[in-house]
């Protein structure tokens, strides 16, 4: 599944979420690859910086600061990368909120909707902004990364696996539509890897178990298959190859990369109920 150099020459990708954590990873490898990287992301310095160290490590690559929950900014971002660059052949869809650790029955309104709003809704508005310009090229390709609680949900995040799971389904559904124009949709499961996102959901599980961090890191080793972690070149490898001509006959597909960890299916003890719960 290995890429070589000069697998992303002449492609114009757009990576969000890319100013830390995978989508970094991702856009240092197309970069590295050849690609043109447009690296977007809601934090405005971080992905400056981040995109000043794709280009310092030889590649070619600008930071844009855009809120992918934003549909009008969405289309302004295509149009704008269209008219800069003259084409978009690669999108990733890395952008994604993980869930603060709570039950269904204690969620709010306001964080089940933040969830989906950016892990969902933003990567449908990018898949149809760009779709609609690959569309007309009758080119290009697009990764979506769900996760593998896209495929089985663990206990205590049903927003985030709710909007994984839906990215998966938006991903076949689009493959299907973009395959007579020649354009390939494909997903990706990342299982654990310790990025920010992953601390912060960490420490509020070794909070409810009562345990520490480094239980809780060890736990997770003991339970991957491979005996590691996953490392942000893990994805960024089975991403660049899904967007690189050696997958020229592969669309709708969902690769699982976790080092053949399939889920977390631990269920949670009884909590002590109060009046408020009704
Ligand atoms: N790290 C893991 O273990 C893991 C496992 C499975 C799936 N994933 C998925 O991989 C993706 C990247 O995860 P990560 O661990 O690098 O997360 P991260 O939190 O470290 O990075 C996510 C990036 O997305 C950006 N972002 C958030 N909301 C945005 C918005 N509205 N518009 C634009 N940018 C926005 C953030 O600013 C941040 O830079 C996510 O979709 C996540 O759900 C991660």
């Amino acid at each position: 599944m290995a890429t070589g150099g000069g697998a992303h020459e002449e492609q114009v990708a757009v990576v969000t979420g890319a100013a830390q954590g995978l989508g970094l990873g991702i856009a240092h490898h197309l970069a590295r690859g050849g690609a043109q990287v447009v690296m977007v992301d809601l934090q405005a310095e971080k992905v400056t910086a981040a995109a000043a160290e794709v280009v310092g490590a030889g590649g070619q690559a600008e930071g844009v600061c855009a809120d992918v929950t934003c549909s009008d900014q969405v289309k302004k971002l295509f149009r704008d990368v269209v008219q800069r660059h003259g084409q978009i052949d690669v999108l990733i869809n890395n952008a994604g909120l993980g869930q603060d650790v709570a039950a269904i029955t204690e969620l709010s309104d306001e964080h089940w909707q933040r969830v989906i709003d950016v892990t969902l809704t933003g990567t449908f508005f990018c898949c149809r902004s760009a779709g609609r310009w690959m569309r007309r090229q009758e080119s290009g390709t697009i990764v979506n990364i769900s996760s593998i609680n896209g495929i089985n949900p663990a206990a205590l995040v049903a927003a985030y696996n709710v909007a994984k799971a839906g990215v998966i389904s938006l991903t076949r559904t689009l493959a299907l539509e973009l395959a007579a124009y020649g354009v390939r949709v494909n997903a990706v499961c990342p299982g654990p890897v310790y990025t920010d996102f992953n601390r912060r959901v960490m420490s509020q599980r070794c909070e409810s178990l009562a345990i520490t961090e480094d239980e809780m890191i060890e736990r997770v080793r003991q339970a991957i298959p491979l005996g590691r972690w996953g490392e942000p070149a893990d994805i960024a490898n089975a991403v660049g190859f899904l967007c690189s001509r050696s997958a020229a006959w592969m669309t709708g597909e969902v690769v699982r990369v976790s080092g053949g960890l399939e889920g977390v299916s631990a269920a949670p003890p009884k909590q002590p109920l109060t009046e408020a719960d009704l």
